[in-house]
């Protein structure tokens, strides 16, 4: 595995293997791997000839406030971990190369980026799109993999995709969780054992929520009993503040009111007011 660090190499590089008839897989992470983007690899590796994963901390999708400087950080250990997952080139810029002093442009997809976790985190998903928008023009892939935990990341991507005209295939991977159901995370290394039940609550209510629509009598279950149901299960750990638990269509992000296939359960909670955790599930046959 090699890797890059020049924003000109790596275009070099992914426009050869293009011309060489090979096609090309981007994962873009922020790093501090784990088996969920080692899982978004191993998809890219077997859909794609050639596998690139970058590794940036993308500073401007983090507010003021918010865990840029601790943000969890090994590049030698996420360079073995992704060489023993069969990458071909790791992408690790600086910042200073990807923004340059005078860099002012932007990618913004509005009305998506603006609900859930756009309006908790101000400006955030104008980061992702602008950041995933020029590692798209820098590795020029025909595909690319993202994790359905961050379901509104996904979405946001997949509609500046269709808008922009990239011609880059968006592939979901399932969210990856650890035996006891808790959605992994680089933010999890953040987490005190002590905090661990409280973190375990957003699985439990996902869990919960899915037995109560799919079991006895669910027909009369409606979108406001599910989101009471699972606030309650968090709440009932006084480290957790719910930023949102809402009941929304799969593809259009809309509040629903009724439970149908579509329906998607989504949660963001921050607990002791340090590590916001955000997990997901389809509500009706999962
Ligand atoms: P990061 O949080 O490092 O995540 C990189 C990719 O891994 C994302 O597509 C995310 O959805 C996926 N992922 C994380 N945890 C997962 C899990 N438990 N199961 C499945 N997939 C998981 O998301 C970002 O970085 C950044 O916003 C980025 C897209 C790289 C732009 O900077």
């Amino acid at each position: 595995m090699r890797l890059v660090t020049s924003p000109a190499e790596i275009q070099e590089r992914a426009l050869e293997y293009r011309a060489r008839g090979l096609t090309v897989g981007l994962v873009p992470t922020m790093g501090w791997f784990h088996e969920g983007h080692l899982s978004l690899m191993r998809l890219a590796a077997k859909k794609a000839d050639r596998v690139i994963v970058s590794l940036f901390v993308n500073p401007i999708q983090f507010g003021p406030n918010e865990d840029l400087d601790s943000y969890p950080y090994d590049l030698e250990r996420d360079r073995r971990l992704a060489e023993e997952t069969g990458v071909d080139i790791l992408f690790a810029p600086e910042k200073q190369v990807m923004y340059p002093d005078g860099f002012s442009s932007s990618v913004t997809v509005s009305g998506l980026s603006s609900r859930l976790c756009g309006s908790s985190r101000p400006g955030h998903f104008d980061g992702v799109t602008t950041v995933v928008a020029k590692l798209f023009h820098l590795t020029v892939p025909h595909l690319a993999v993202f994790g359905e935990k961050d379901f509104q990341q996904l979405a946001v991507i997949r509609k500046m995709v269709d808008d922009l005209d990239f011609p880059v295939e968006i592939l979901g991977h399932p969210i990856v969780r650890e035996e006891s159901g808790l959605a992994m995370s680089s933010r999890n290394t953040y987490l005190k054992s002590s905090e661990m039940p409280a973190a375990l609550s957003l699985s439990e209510g996902i869990r919960e929520a899915v037995k109560c629509v799919n079991g006895p009598g669910a027909e009369s279950i409606d979108a406001r009993q599910v989101k009471d149901l699972v606030r309650a299960i968090i709440t009932a750990h006084r480290e957790c503040e719910i930023d949102y638990v809402e009941v929304v269509d799969r593809s259009s992000l809309e509040n629903c009111t009724e439970i149908t296939e579509n329906s998607l359960l989504v949660l963001a909670v921050k607990i002791n007011n340090r590590i916001r955790l955000i997990d997901n599930s389809i509500l009706k046959g999962s």
